[in-house]
């Protein structure tokens, strides 16, 4: 008992100047309810992030919004939520009710002006880590293109934000979508942002019912998740960890303890599973971890920041 206890020590993180108890967290959209986050804690999640929350109140898209197969899930969720006001509430009683859980705040927004509204809302909630969502594919129809597919933009918005944050720690969602992440993520980095959040989903894509002959979504088309994606986000991650200095919360795919390792070893500090639970439920988290110490043993590696970018090395 003692050595597993020791053994479960070595996945201590530190992300942004937060202790997690390993670098397993739950990625943004996945749940938004607050016994799902406190499932996936309960269940070797080391810190939860809420649902992607906007100024007003969102009831999203048409369904069905989300669909999977052996290979890939797919979403259209359309980012629903209960808007800024009530959201900064909910992310408050909570961190009230569960200090212990590191817990980080996202916001999407598709004007400058609200993600500086919505910051200074959140900070009187006190969040661990406030995640700018600059790369949610699915409203694109309804405002165009998310800010943060461009560099500029994406820069400004965080310097603007970072006026605003205070001592919380400011991470940047980005999309897989675009020529060049590394770039945006550098000029994230150059603005101010503390970590990068790498990736969002990959697409759009779609995928087709053949017996009913017609597109699952309610929407058609939607964002690509699930283990189909794997060598995309790891490509992502180890192309930021080049040109930044920040940490990375690595996601995109994840489904093996073997996925864990190989997107520490492309640079990631924490990896996010969130497709993973559709697949295995949430005591997948356990699975991981003990996969993860097991790996860490048999290979006598004393410390998960010796793996961190290791293949870069
Ligand atoms: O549709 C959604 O709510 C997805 C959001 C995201 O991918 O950021």
């Amino acid at each position: 008992m003692v050595q597993i206890i020791q053994l479960m020590d070595k996945l201590t993180v530190n992300f942004c100047g937060v202790e997690f108890k390993n670098p397993l967290v739950l990625p943004s959209g996945i749940y938004a309810a607050a016994n799902a986050y406190l499932k996936a804690y309960e269940n070797g999640a080391s810190g939860i992030t809420f649902k992607s929350l906007t100024v007003h109140k969102r009831e999203g898209n048409p369904p069905p919004r989300v669909w999977k197969n052996e290979y890939n899930v797919i979403n259209s969720v359309g980012l629903v939520n209960s808007g800024i006001a009530k959201g900064a509430g909910e992310i408050a009683l909570f961190k009230k009710d569960h200090r212990e859980i590191p817990l980080i705040a996202s916001v999407y927004a598709t004007r400058f002006s609200e993600f500086s509204l919505m910051v200074e809302k959140l900070v009187p909630a006190s969040p661990d880590l406030i995640e700018l969502n600059l790369s949610c594919p699915n409203v694109d129809d309804e405002f165009g293109k998310p800010l943060g597919m461009e560099k500029g933009a994406a820069g400004k918005i965080v310097g603007e934000v970072k006026k605003l944050s205070g001592k919380i720690p400011l991470l940047a969602k980005l999309s897989p979508n675009v020529n060049d992440i590394a770039d945006i993520a550098k000029s994230c980095e150059g603005a101010g942002a503390d970590g990068i959040v790498a990736i969002n989903t990959v697409g759009p894509g779609m995928m087709i019912d053949i017996y009913k002959k017609k597109p699952v979504l309610g929407t058609k088309k939607g964002g690509v998740s699930g283990p189909g994606i794997l060598p995309v986000a790891v490509r992502c991650v180890y192309e930021i960890f080049e040109a930044v200095k920040i940490p990375i919360i690595g996601m995109g795919g994840v489904l093996k303890w073997q996925d864990i390792v190989e997107m520490i070893l492309a640079g990631a500090t924490l990896v996010g599973v969130g497709s993973a639970t559709y697949y295995k439920g949430m005591k997948v988290f356990d699975e991981l971890n003990a996969g993860l110490t097991k790996y860490l043993a048999d290979n006598s590696i004393s410390e998960l920041d010796d793996l961190i970018g290791a293949a870069h090395r």
